[in-house]
């Protein structure tokens, strides 16, 4: 099968594995660790990289397709029925077809990943999500010469997902990437979450995570992938442009029309932990910033 996705990164730039889970640690721990300095002669980010639990990662969520509220997704996704599950992959693909969700992971290397979450509403986790790159499905599609942007759509079942029996978004729930983002090694598609099947009100059973964007970007219970040359469209821009654009990267210099995004809450955080300052791309700007060379991010928010 065809490769033909051009990377601009040269073999000299791909770090080694465990080198980059290490580095991606630290930069999830940045935020947390300033100013703890040193704990027990072991560097700071790997003592203050903390996740959050699994019951606050479960029970604060938002999935609009099982309600607004942020424990309607706890409440209410056990309706959801994950299995069977296929996934739709076409558009500019070389293999385009339905592919049964164990078709997808067949071959997948799935590993841990501890990655910052910072959501636009301004509070933030750390969670460790099972999963597998996104470029190494993408690779084994074949994404053919012309594809610029990857679409996502959500599953769309009224019966099983009552959210969707209002109007509260236009359904399905869409998302896009640029190719290059689609394909950076940060992002992830995930199945799991503490080494467990990924729980229905995160997304089961497979989802997005593009962890220097805000949260929205990372669209839930996939089931339609779509190479394509046109920028698609992604739900929260379609319902309110002026607040939510196509990229969404998390940047503390560029408020959401309502509030600030300088700073963050975060969730679990204890009685005396306060709000912690939002990084640049979620502190994972030394991986991604190149991508956004000469764009003005405060256009192109
Ligand atoms: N995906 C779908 N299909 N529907 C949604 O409502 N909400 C998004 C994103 N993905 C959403 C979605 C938002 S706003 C956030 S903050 C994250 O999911 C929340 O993910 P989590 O519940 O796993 O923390």
């Amino acid at each position: 099968m065809a490769h033909r996705y051009r990377s601009s990164l040269t073999w000299d730039d791909v770090t080694p594995e465990h080198m980059f889970l290490n580095r991606r640690q630290i930069m999830a721990g940045a935020g947390a660790a300033l100013g703890t300095g040193l704990i027990g002669g072991k560097a700071q980010a790997q003592d203050t990289l903390e996740p959050n639990t699994f019951e606050e990662i479960t029970t604060y969520n938002n999935f609009y397709e099982f309600g607004t509220g942020k424990s309607d997704p706890a409440a209410n996704a056990h309706m959801l029925t994950t299995d069977p599950w296929s996934i739709e992959i076409d558009g500019l693909v070389d293999n385009p077809g339905t592919y049964s969700l164990a078709d997808v992971l067949d071959g997948m290397t799935i590993e841990e990943r501890i990655y910052r979450f910072r959501c636009v509403e301004a509070w933030s986790m750390v969670i460790p999500w099972n999963g597998f790159e996104l470029a190494d499905l993408l690779n084994r599609v074949g994404v053919q010469d012309g594809a610029q942007y990857v679409a996502f759509e959500t599953l769309v079942r009224p019966e099983e997902m009552p959210g969707q029996r209002r109007n509260i978004l236009e359904w399905p729930y869409r998302e896009g990437l640029r190719l290059d983002e689609a394909m950076n090694p940060l992002t992830l598609m995930a199945t799991g979450i503490y080494g467990r099947t990924i729980p229905n009100q995160n997304g089961a059973p497979i989802r997005l995570v593009v962890p220097w964007k805000y949260g929205f970007k990372s669209i839930k219970s996939i089931v339609r992938i779509t190479l394509t040359d046109e920028q698609p469209p992604n739900t929260w821009n379609m319902l309110i442009p002026r607040e939510y654009g196509f990229y969404s990267n998390v940047n503390p210099n560029v408020d959401h029309p309502r509030w600030s995004q300088a700073t963050e809450r975060p969730i679990g955080g204890g009685l005396f932990s306060g709000r912690q300052e939002t990084l640049m791309f979620n502190g994972y700007e030394d991986e991604v910033a190149h991508m956004y060379e000469g764009m003005d991010l405060s256009v192109h928010y």
